[in-house]
């Protein structure tokens, strides 16, 4: 049996993925590691970006470390064909509806943030985003010809009872390993869906976790309280499309994308799905440039949430800040390392 399946991808995803394998091995050297195409490089080998093959093999494996997917080359691939679609697809076949996009400042970088160091110090926010319902897989959606000219096109918001509840458990389950906390988000003030996820988290709250404390947030408020005070929030709940948004918010105010990883998770026992948050970024991919701190932490994160081997994480995430206060720094943290070299910095560490 795969312990961890890479699926590097497109763009920066197989140099940065790369660099996590190493630190895989170095930790644990007995882990079964497989590899396998996903995304853009799969659609121009099998004309899809994700085959059956390799959705079996996700399932069947304990954790699976994805890179990146997408690039401007495959723009033109057909809709339901495009490496994005393949993403879509693997969190939805993986049934990994919960996303944990942690924000975490490290004191190394608090200066590399766009807001003040006083802000974002010691920010440590957990955004839970829902991840395979909402806007991104609802029907009916197309786009259709107007009889006198023009086009309609249609995206569908949909919710059931039960895909709020399971992501809203997960992030009251959250909060108590840490502040106790959670805000809900979402837009009851406009949107009938809003109003459903409202209730039932109220409701959920109510039943089963009293003792944590809640907070209904509009998400508009929320994306404007993200970016003046971070740190009043602890877990942010919130479904897919405005997880997507006030994640790259949330991102960027801990000194760079390049930072940050996420997880995907399902039922207990299944398999995780792991991802650095920052895409392919065609713009730098080939130039051995790119920071691999967010795979290298992701590969952290499944340590910690699927392979069962929280003293594995422990070790990496140790070896991440050591090397950050080491002066440790790639070209988008202002430094001058390469991808493969901030690697060796994380491996020396260790
Ligand atoms: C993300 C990305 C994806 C998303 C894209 C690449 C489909 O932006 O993981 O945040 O929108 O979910
Ligand atoms: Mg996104």
């Amino acid at each position: 049996m795969t312990d961890l399946l890479l699926l590097p991808g497109d763009g920066i995803g197989p140099e940065v993925t790369a660099q996590a394998r190493r630190v895989a091995q170095a930790v644990a050297p007995d882990l079964s590691i497989a590899e396998a195409l996903f995304g853009g490089c799969s659609f121009d080998a099998h004309g899809t970006p994700l085959t059956d093959a390799v959705l079996g093999a996700a399932k069947s494996a304990r954790a699976v470390l994805m890179g990146a997917v997408g690039g401007p080359q495959w723009a033109d691939a057909p809709r339901d064909r495009r490496p994005e679609a393949g993403l879509l697809n693997l969190r939805a076949g993986m049934e990994v509806y919960a996303n944990l996009r942690p924000a975490l400042c490290f004191p190394a970088l608090a200066d590399a943030s766009s807001l003040k160091r006083h802000l974002v110090e010691g920010l440590d926010l957990m955004i839970v985003r829902e991840l395979t319902g909402g806007i991104y897989f609802g029907s009916p959606r197309f786009i259709e010809d107007l009889p006198g000219g023009g086009k309609r096109a249609v995206d569908t918001q949909v919710y059931t009872t039960g895909e709020i509840e399971r992501v809203a458990r997960v992030a009251f389950q959250l909060a108590r390993g840490r502040r106790n906390l959670v805000h809900s988000a979402e837009k009851s003030n406009v949107m009938d869906s809003g109003l459903l996820w409202r209730q039932v988290v109220t409701d959920l709250h109510a039943r089963e976790f009293p003792d944590v404390r809640l907070e209904h947030i509009l998400a508009d408020n929320a994306a404007m309280q993200i970016v003046r005070d971070p740190r009043q929030f602890d877990v942010l709940v919130t479904d897919n499309l405005f997880g997507d948004i006030l994640s790259d918010a949330a991102a960027q105010l801990t000194g760079s994308l390049g930072m940050l990883p996420s997880a995907a998770l399902g039922d207990a026992g299944r398999p995780g799905l792991y991802e650095p948050i920052h895409g392919s970024a065609p713009d730098i991919a080939g130039q051995g440039i790119a920071n691999p701190l967010a795979s290298i932490l992701s590969l952290e994160m499944a340590f910690r949430w699927s392979l069962g081997r929280p003293e594995a994480a422990d070790r990496i995430l140790a070896a991440v800040v050591r090397a950050l206060d080491a002066g440790a720094r790639t070209r988008d943290l202002g430094g001058s390392l390469t991808t493969v070299q901030m690697g060796d910095a994380v491996l020396a560490a260790l």
